[in-house]
């Protein structure tokens, strides 16, 4: 692993070359809807298994597979459920992991030994473009060094994979920012097991009966059986010590300024949020989308600044709020002081 790792601009002859490695079992940095995602074969496990390595991911991680036709799900799967034949009608493609019964042809190697696989179309035209132009399904976890805030722009791939992976297909900013919904199905029920940009209310508009997995906001122990292998894993993790701080603006302020030390950072929705507090900051947005388009750069731009502590305001739990507030509850370690 000692790449001298190319950014290119997104573009035929650039997909071309990118598509000709992985044909050839390497892994590439792929933009997607939601956040960039590091490509190999998904049907060969040992290009597979350079993403674990490029990443320092847990072999019992299991990687999703990404799509760009639905003819290409034939296959991969043994059973495709009533509720995912309407999820995809409705949702692919876009930012919804579906999980189901995988078939021989994906290796145990891309699903961490599982017996399912998560599938995906994403909705990137470069993604579509270079999926297609291979022919292959692609697996592709986030790009992020494993533990790390993952990666909206070509340049945080390029911070965290640096000589590990050949290059970087650059399609300028994702526009959802935070990862796919990952849905699995269970009888006549759809359930969450990571929120993301389709909430739970846009599942429901498929079936009422849509379960909020626990893992969604609590802490799962490291020896747990979790239904998601991914939930288990520390995430997203800044080097600073990220506190939030669930209360009003007036609670925030008074808070931060009681508690706050030498390098002490705040992360708030707005700029206005600062007024009458001494403290520097980082801002996130004030809605929920722009929040998701922004917490993971904000997280990065965190560390650039070398804070040791942040304190951060609340997003929605609601929404697109809820795959926020999943995300930073995460990279906060599950502290939350309630105000
Ligand atoms: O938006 C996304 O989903 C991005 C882009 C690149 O497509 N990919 C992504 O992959 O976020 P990754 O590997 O960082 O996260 C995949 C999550 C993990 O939490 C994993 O445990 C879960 O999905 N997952 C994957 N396959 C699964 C399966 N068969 N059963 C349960 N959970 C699964
Ligand atoms: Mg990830």
């Amino acid at each position: 692993m000692n790449y001298n790792t190319e950014i290119l601009t997104a573009d035929k002859s650039s997909i071309q070359k990118a598509a000709e490695l992985i044909k050839s079992g390497e892994v590439v940095g792929m933009p997607t809807e939601t956040v960039y995602g590091l490509a190999a074969n998904a049907l060969d496990p040992e290009a597979v298994s350079k993403i674990f390595i490029a990443k320092g991911r847990p072999q019992d991680n299991p990687l999703i597979v990404h799509i760009s036709r639905m003819e290409m799900l034939e296959g991969l799967v043994t059973e495709v459920p009533e509720l995912a034949v309407k999820c995809a009608k409705k949702f692919w493609p876009g930012p919804l992991t579906m999980i189901m019964p995988k078939s021989d042809k994906i290796p145990k190697t891309t699903s961490g030994g599982l017996d399912t696989v998560g599938i995906r179309m994403p909705s990137n035209k470069t993604a579509r473009e270079l999926i297609g132009t291979c022919g292959l399904p692609l697996a592709a976890p986030s790009a992020n060094l494993s533990g790390s805030p993952s990666p909206t722009s070509a340049q945080h791939v390029f911070d965290d994979m640096n000589g590990r992976i050949p290059c970087i297909l650059d399609d300028g900013r994702c526009a959802v920012g935070v990862e796919s919904t990952v849905i699995s199905f269970e009888r006549d029920c759809i359930r969450l097991l990571r929120p993301g940009f389709i909430s739970v209310s846009d599942l429901k508009e498929v079936t009422d009966k849509v379960i909020v997995d626990k893992g969604v906001l609590d802490v799962v122990s490291q020896d747990a059986v979790v239904a998601s292998p991914g939930m288990k894993y520390k995430h997203y993790s800044p080097k600073a010590d990220v506190t939030i701080i669930d209360g009003s603006l007036d609670s925030f302020r008074k808070y931060v300024a009681d508690n706050k030390t030498k390098n002490t950072w705040c992360m708030t929705f707005s700029q206005d949020d600062l007024s009458e507090i001494d403290c520097p900051a980082v801002i996130y947005g004030s809605t929920d989308e722009e929040q998701a388009r922004r917490i993971f750069d904000a997280l990065r731009e965190l560390d650039k600044h070398g804070a040791e502590k942040v304190f951060a305001r609340c997003p929605n739990k609601t929404g697109v709020g809820l795959a926020v507030y999943n995300r930073l509850l995460r990279a906060a370690g599950f502290q939350v002081i309630k105000l």
